[in-house]
C-alpha cells in the first residue's frame, strides 16, 4: 500500500544515503517537516524513482524546497535531474538545492562530466535554484586509500585530498535549504589539505597496521587534473570535522577493524 503523502515543504532525494541522511537529520533538528524520497518501500519514506519517474510527481507536489541528493553511478545523473525538473516545473516550481563536486569541470572523469552536465540543465531549467559544490567527502577518501593499503608495500598517488565530514556538508546545504536560492555557491571543502601520503598513514594507523608507503605518480590527463589541485577549494576550508577526528570515531565505532585475507 503507498503510504499516504502529507504536506510538507521540503523534499530530500537521496535522503537514504550518506550525504542526504545527514541532511535531513539536519533539517529535522531545526524543526522543518522533511519527506524523504527513497526507490525502496518503507514507512519513513515516499517512495519514487527518478530514473523511471515513478511515484516523483506525489513526491514533489506542495514543496517549496527540494534538496537533491540522488545521484547516479552509471552516467544517469542528468536524465535523474531531468525527471526531477519537469516534476517541479508542473508542480509548486520549489527551489532546487543540488549538491555538485569540485572540480567537475575541471577533472576529465565521467561521473564528473554527468555532474557538469546535470548542474548546466539544473541553471536553465527556470526553476530557483542553487548548486553546492564540495570536495570528497571522508568515507570516499578512506575507501580509495584503505584498498592499496591491503599490500604489503602501500603505493600512494603523488596527489593531496581536502576530505570533508558529510556533516558539515549537510550543515550548509540545510542552510542553503532555508534561504533563498543563490545559484551557484561558493564551493565548500574540508578543513585540511593533505598529501595522499599522510592520509594513507593516518588510515593504516588507525586499524592498526604498519606500512611503507612509496609515493608514485599514475598516467593519464585524470591523474594529471588532480595532481594539478582541480578537486580542490583552497580557499574554502570551511569544514570543521578533521580527517583524524573522523578516523577516530570509525574505530571507536569498531568499523575500522581490519580483517586478515
Ligand atoms: N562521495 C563524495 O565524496 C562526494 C563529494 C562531493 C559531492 N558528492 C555528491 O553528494 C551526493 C550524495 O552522495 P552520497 O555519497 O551521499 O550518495 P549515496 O550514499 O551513494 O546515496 C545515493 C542516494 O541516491 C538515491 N538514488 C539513487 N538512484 C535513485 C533513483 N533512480 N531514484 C531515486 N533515488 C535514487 C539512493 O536512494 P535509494 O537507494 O533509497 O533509492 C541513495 O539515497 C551525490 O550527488 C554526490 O555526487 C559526493
Amino acid at each position: 500500500m503507498t503510504p499516504e503523502v502529507v504536506d510538507v515543504r521540503i523534499l530530500v532525494t537521496g535522503g537514504t544515503g550518506q550525504l542526504g541522511g545527514a541532511v535531513v537529520a539536519r533539517l529535522r533538528a531545526a524543526g522543518e517537516e522533511v519527506r524523504v524520497l527513497s526507490r525502496r518501500a518503507s514507512p519513513d519514506v515516499v517512495p519514487g524513482d527518478l530514473r523511471t519517474g515513478r511515484g516523483i510527481d506525489s513526491a514533489v507536489a506542495g514543496t517549496d524546497v527540494v534538496v537533491h541528493c540522488a545521484t547516479d553511478y552509471f552516467g544517469r545523473e542528468a536524465a535523474l535531474a531531468r525527471t526531477l525538473v519537469e516534476a517541479a516545473r508542473w508542480a509548486s516550481a520549489p527551489h532546487l538545492v543540488y549538491v555538485s563536486i569540485v572540480g567537475v569541470d575541471r577533472v576529465p572523469l565521467g561521473y564528473y562530466r554527468a555532474k557538469r552536465e546535470t548542474e548546466e540543465l539544473i541553471a536553465g531549467s527556470g526553476l530557483p535554484y542553487t548548486i553546492q559544490r564540495a570536495t570528497q567527502f571522508h568515507a570516499l577518501v578512506r575507501t580509495l586509500l584503505a584498498g592499496a593499503a591491503r599490500l604489503p608495500v602501500v603505493p600512494v598517488p603523488r596527489v593531496s585530498f581536502q576530505p570533508v565530514d558529510v556533516r558539515d556538508v549537510a550543515e550548509r546545504l540545510a542552510d542553503l535549504a532555508l534561504g533563498d536560492p543563490s545559484g551557484r555557491a561558493d564551493d565548500f571543502g574540508g578543513p585540511e589539505i593533505l598529501p595522499a601520503a599522510e592520509l594513507t598513514e593516518a588510515v593504516l594507523a588507525a586499524s592498526g597496521r604498519r606500512r611503507r608507503t612509496v609515493p608514485v605518480a599514475v598516467p593519464g590527463e585524470t591523474f594529471r587534473a588532480y595532481a594539478g589541485g582541480g578537486h580542490l577549494a583552497p580557499d574554502h576550508r570551511e569544514g570543521k570535522i578533521t580527517f583524524a577526528e573522523y578516523l577516530a570515531e570509525q574505530a571507536d565505532a569498531g568499523a575500522l577493524r581490519y580483517r586478515k585475507r
